[in-house]
């Protein structure tokens, strides 16, 4: 039964058809409002505004539901590796034992970087850039050495530029490191499959080998899957504001990494552990911390909490809790700023002021605990966001690539700036 929505505009009546995903999720479709009415909308933050149909992921923010094309994120997370699920990410199925191997191959080929890349990380080593930075800059540079220009025109180019700009983030942002404390770049090794191969390329020192335990494999390939997607968040949204232009699948993902590095996105996950460390180096404790949010001193947040669509638990942050604390048995590692983070999180989670504005812990709150047993220095932690949700990155830029009617990104806006100006000259101003 198709619905409408019905709009009273200066006297007349505007009818406008209600569109219905396949979660029953309803919209109505605005696209002929302007040119019918001369109206626009306006949403601050677009928290009310669809900017496209996908078929990726779904998010039901109320029941604290994550799919990845329609499987749940437990069962992902129980079942799957992080490639495996990017593989269904970008290519919407579970691979074949076919498919998965010649990814895996185009994957272990593509490891290294261009010989020439090194020379700009050698710039970076002498200066203060964040690994962030270098790597957006890297991303974006490996067009310069894809076979023309990176353009992607058949499947077979969309499964080999996946699988490269997958396999060479992680060397970038492990190279990225390496600059940061002046060591030599570690290059991959065949032997190894994805998450153990970056570990080794950011451990592995020339006087010592580093051979990483299968916890912290299982948790670093966990940490990945768990990131590899969320529906229209900042980062993506930004790709796909990017991918419309049809820029190629380098500079696109790379406008990604630069979205997600702010503290309100991906940047979270290093502010949470500032905040854990502050507290704990401070001499106020957990309850004077809480009491500072919520009387909004110096506009602090409680870091890892709160989330623009899931207004109950993110069911990321669930699992990684559970992780954290195996992790930690397992490798009979005990981290004071866990407690501190437990203590946090009871006290918020029973105190009004956070359960009135649906504040709960997000993918954020956990995941620093984990990278740091890793050892992965606090500097990298939005690197590691950014290499999970490569897949989800290209997923969306495949979207827009593979849709033949797709338009450029152009919102419009509502002036409210001074009208009716004129230029004057120097001596009048
Ligand atoms: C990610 O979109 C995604 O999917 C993102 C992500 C992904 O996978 O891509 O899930 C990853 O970015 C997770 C979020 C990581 N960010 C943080 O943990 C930073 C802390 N969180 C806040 O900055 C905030 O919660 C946001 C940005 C995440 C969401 O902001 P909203 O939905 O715009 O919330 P709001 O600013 O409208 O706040 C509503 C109220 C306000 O209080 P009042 O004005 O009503 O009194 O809630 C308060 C806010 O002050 N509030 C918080 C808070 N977040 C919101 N108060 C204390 N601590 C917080 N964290």
């Amino acid at each position: 039964m198709s619905r409408t929505a019905r709009i009273e505009l200066d006297g007349k009546s505007y009818e406008y058809p209600v569109v219905e995903g396949t979660e029953h999720e309803l919209a109505i479709d605005i696209s002929k409002l302007r040119a019918e009415t001369g109206y626009i909308t306006l949403d601050d933050g677009y928290g009310n505004t669809g900017s496209c149909k996908s078929a990726v992921t779904y998010i039901d923010g109320d029941k604290g539901i994550l799919r990845y094309r329609g499987i749940p994120i437990e069962e992902l997370a129980e079942k799957s590796t992080f490639i495996e699920a990017a593989y269904l990410v970008i290519f919407g199925h579970l691979p074949t034992i076919e498919e998965r191997d010649r990814f895996a191959t185009i994957l272990m080929d593509n490891a290294m970087i261009d010989e020439s890349m090194k020379k700009h990380f050698d710039a970076f080593s002498q200066s203060e850039t964040h690994p962030m930075a270098i790597t957006s800059a890297m991303v974006n540079l490996i067009s310069g050495y894809e076979p023309d220009g990176g353009n992607i025109r058949t499947n077979e180019d969309m499964e080999a530029a996946a699988a490269k700009l997958m396999s060479k983030v992680r060397t970038i942002a492990a190279a990225a490191y390496k600059a940061s404390i002046g060591e030599p770049i570690v290059y991959p090794r065949y032997d190894l499959r994805y998450a153990e191969n970056f570990l080794h390329m950011m451990f592995t020192k020339p006087y010592l080998p580093y051979e990483p335990t299968p916890a912290v494999s299982k948790a670093l390939n966990l940490f990945l899957l768990l990131h590899a997607d969320h529906e229209q968040n900042c980062s993506t949204s930004t790709v796909r504001m990017v991918a419309s232009s049809q820029a190629n699948l380098f500079a696109s993902c790379s406008a990604g990494v630069n979205a997600l590095s702010g503290p309100r996105h991906g940047g979270a996950n290093a502010a949470v552990i500032e905040m854990l460390e502050q507290i704990r180096d401070s001499d106020m404790d957990v309850k004077e911390y809480v009491r500072r949010v919520k009387d909004k001193e110096d506009g602090i947040k409680l870091m890892g909490f709160g989330h623009r669509v899931y207004r109950n638990f993110d069911p990321r942050s669930k699992i990684l809790r559970a992780a954290a604390e195996d992790m930690f048995k397992e490798l009979d590692v005990t981290d004071p700023l866990l407690d501190i983070a437990q203590e946090l999180a009871d006290t918020a989670l029973s105190d009004d002021y956070f359960v009135e504005r649906k504040l709960y812990p997000n993918v954020d709150f956990y995941s620093g605990m984990i990278l740091r047993a890793m050892g992965i220095p606090i500097n990298m932690f939005t690197v590691m966001f950014a290499i999970g949700r490569m897949p989800g990155w290209i997923a969306n830029w495949k979207e827009i690539h593979d849709d033949e009617k797709n338009r450029i990104y152009r919102p419009r806006q509502i002036y409210v700036g001074p009208t009716d100006q004129h230029w004057i000259p120097r001596e009048e101003r």
